[in-house]
This record gives structure tokens, C-alpha cells and sequence, in this order.
């Protein structure tokens, strides 16, 4: 059986904490899609091209060469993570994750990385369209204050100069443009286990994840030997 764990949820839920770890104990690999969104906002700001642009941004995300490794995104050689949390690309990444044909290069380039490995994959529409048929699904939510808060905590902890106020207002604006876009938007999938992350710390999520996992994993073991 294929191990593919989805996550989706709105910014600052801690999803790509959690699913670090997650990657880390069951020895599987980890693909942030956000960070694929942001890259694509990093290189058209770089670029100078507005997300009106579709034709440049579809020849700009067709000659970007990505993938993963060890938990971080390399763009064309280069590990460009460091940049790709500043608030600049976070105020502007959900205008190019809206446009449907940047969307469907990702989402294809996402489901080729899946066949090849074990994921675990988070974002915004990976249980309602890039992993349909993933394994296990989690939506992960937290209280917009809850959320903007570990934004600020970890963005301060890089050394950024932030506010939280500011940073509560993005998320809110993110989190609305994201969940009202057309295309793919930011929902829970039916399937998926939703679990608020309000009040709760990193450890006491992953240990519901994993132990849902290991006790589904092991009622199918189970099933198999009694067969
Ligand atoms: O880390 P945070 O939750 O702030 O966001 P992220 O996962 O890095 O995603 C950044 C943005 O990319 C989101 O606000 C969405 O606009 C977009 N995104 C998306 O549309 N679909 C995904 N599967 C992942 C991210």
C-alpha cells in the first residue's frame, strides 16, 4: 500500500511543521506545496511580471526546474527557501495561486512527484484535488489571533522586523482569497479529519495524526493476515 498523507488548511495552521515531522517518523518525503506557489511569486516579482501576464507566467513556470530535497525546494539548482517567507511574496501569492493555468502545471508536477515516492503532501487543495485518493487526509485549523501569532513568532525567530497586527490582518485577507478563489479553492475534502489546533502544541497534533495512521495501518495489517 502507498503512503500518501494530505494536508490542507489556512495559513499559519502549522501544517509544515506537522508534516515535517510527520515525513520524518514514518521515513517518507515531505512537499510543501505552498512553496511552489511562492516560488513562482518569487521569480515573477524578480521578473517584473504582473499576475495579468498569463502567457509569461506559463512560459516562466515551464522553464523552472523543481524539486525537493532533504524538506527544501530547489528552483533551477539553486535552494531559494530562505526568500520564499518573506512577507513581500506572502502578500502577493495568492493573485499567481489563482490563475488556472499556473495552477494545472503544479498540480501535475505535484502528482508526478507522488507516484515516484511516499508523501506527505500539504497546501490548500491537495485532499479535494491533487491526492484524491490519498491514504489520509487532515484539514488543520487554528483561530485566526492562534495562527497569526506562531506566523510572528516564527517570522521574529528568522529575525524579520514584523507586526502582528499586520501580520493577523494578511492572514485574514490570505485566508478569504484563497477560500474564495474559482479555481481549486482552500475547503476541507469530505474524507478529511479535521482537527482545530487552537490551545494545542506541535507534539500534541502529531501524536493524533500519527496515531490515527498507525491504528488505520494496522486494522488493514490486521485484515490482511486474517484474510
Ligand atoms: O505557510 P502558509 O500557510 O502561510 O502558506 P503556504 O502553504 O506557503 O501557501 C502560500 C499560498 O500559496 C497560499 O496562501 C495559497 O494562495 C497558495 N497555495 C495554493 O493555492 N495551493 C496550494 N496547494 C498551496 C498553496
Amino acid at each position: 500500500m502507498k503512503l500518501t498523507i494530505a494536508i490542507d488548511g489556512p495559513a499559519g495552521a502549522g501544517k509544515s511543521t506537522i508534516a515535517k515531522i510527520l515525513a520524518k517518523n514514518f521515513n517518507i518525503m515531505y512537499i510543501n506545496t505552498g512553496s511552489m506557489y511562492r516560488a513562482i511569486t518569487l521569480k515573477a516579482l524578480e521578473q517584473n511580471i504582473p499576475s495579468g501576464e498569463i502567457e509569461e507566467l506559463c512560459r516562466l513556470t515551464d522553464s523552472l526546474d523543481m524539486y525537493f530535497q532533504n524538506d527544501r525546494l530547489i528552483l533551477n539548482g539553486e535552494d531559494i527557501n530562505d526568500k520564499l517567507s518573506l512577507p513581500e511574496i506572502s502578500s502577493k501569492v495568492s493573485h499567481y495561486a489563482s490563475i488556472p493555468e499556473i495552477r494545472v502545471r503544479l498540480v501535475k508536477l505535484q502528482r508526478e512527484m507522488a507516484s515516484k515516492f511516499d508523501v506527505v503532501m500539504d497546501g490548500r487543495d491537495i485532499g479535494t484535488v491533487v491526492l484524491k485518493d490519498a491514504a489520509f487526509k487532515f484539514f488543520l485549523t487554528a483561530s485566526p489571533e492562534e495562527r497569526a501569532q506562531r506566523r510572528f513568532d516564527e517570522l521574529k525567530r528568522k529575525g524579520l522586523d514584523v507586526n502582528y497586527e499586520e501580520i493577523l490582518k494578511e492572514i485574514i485577507r490570505r485566508d478569504f482569497l484563497d477560500s474564495n478563489r474559482e479555481v481549486d479553492p482552500l475547503r476541507k475534502a469530505e474524507d478529511a479529519i479535521e482537527i482545530d489546533t487552537t490551545g494545542l502544541n506541535i507534539n500534541e497534533v502529531v501524536n493524533k495524526m500519527s496515531s490515527y495512521i498507525n491504528k488505520t495501518l494496522e486494522n488493514i495489517f490486521m485484515g490482511d493476515i486474517n484474510e
